[in-house]
């Protein structure tokens, strides 16, 4: 199968990071994007809400016989996807699974510091975690860094107050990090700001990597799926539970900032 027309999922506007790469990849003729909006955010609720809210998810995209739905949000990567693959007939593929692989590509030592962020809810689930500890690493920590989130959908994506946050969850971080995983979607915007606070901290050392949701899943569906590119960009279609208007002038923002 040829993916061709996919769905792509998230709590509100996080997972446009995730589509400004599922755009440039040319690969699909028909991106439908879908954000609820009206229930974000997902990261501090529970499991079993995370749970109700991606089937009900799955109501809404029904209309469209999607190829494929991509789950552009680590949270409801981390609770939510398991029982949505269970609803349906069609595959679904979220991006925790994805940035795991993304970073064993790119990290062989096995003894190197990494450091998982995300929500209170992907941290929770120890997923990132065990399946990293799965491929033999043995240096795993999570961090809760909330607050990055209504940062981010601020616009806010350098600066005082920003620097301010990130010294608060990360002053404890003696050692630099060999590999960052921006366990959130929203983080690929504050990516340069998170890479730029630890090279200020450890100049000396080698800057670290860091795993973006967008390119790990793009780089995961080509080993799933014969993509075929096409010279026409593809058609996407904002669909919003609340203030579609907003959505879409967040996703121009996004896909200018992030490009
Ligand atoms: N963008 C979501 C993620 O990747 C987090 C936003 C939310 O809390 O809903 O986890």
């Amino acid at each position: 199968m040829i993916p061709k027309r996919i769905g792509v999922f998230d709590s509100g506007v996080g997972g446009i990071s995730v589509l400004g790469n599922l755009i440039d990849s040319k690969a699909f003729d028909e991106i439908i994007y879908y954000g609820d909006t009206a229930r974000v955010p997902y990261g501090t609720r529970s499991k079993e809400t995370i749970i109700q809210y991606s089937l009900e998810a799955l109501d809404f995209f029904k209309q469209f016989k999607l190829d494929l739905l991509v789950v552009a949000c680590n949270t409801i990567s981390a609770h939510g996807l398991g029982a949505m693959q269970k609803a349906t007939d069609y595959p679904i593929i979220g991006v925790i699974e994805p940035g795991v692989l993304a970073l064993t590509n790119n990290l062989q030592n096995k003894n190197a510091k990494i450091l998982v962020l995300g929500t209170k809810a992907t941290i929770q689930s120890q997923l990132y975690q065990t399946l990293l500890k799965d491929q033999g690493y043995s240096c795993i920590n999570g961090l809760a860094t909330s607050l990055f989130v209504p940062l981010v959908e601020e616009g806010i994506f350098d600066g005082k107050i920003l620097e301010s946050v990130m010294e608060y969850y990360f002053k404890d971080y003696i050692e630099k990090p060999d590999a960052i995983i921006l366990g959130c979607t929203h983080f690929p915007l504050i990516s340069k700001a998170i890479a730029n606070y630890f090279q200020n901290q450890f100049p000396k050392l080698e800057k670290s990597i860091l795993i973006h949701s967008g390119i790990a899943i793009m780089e995961y569906l080509k080993t799933k799926y014969t993509l075929q590119t096409s010279k026409t960009h593809s058609k996407v279609t904002f669909y919003a539970s609340d203030n579609l208007e907003k959505l879409k002038k967040t996703a121009d923002l996004w896909l200018q900032t992030i490009k």
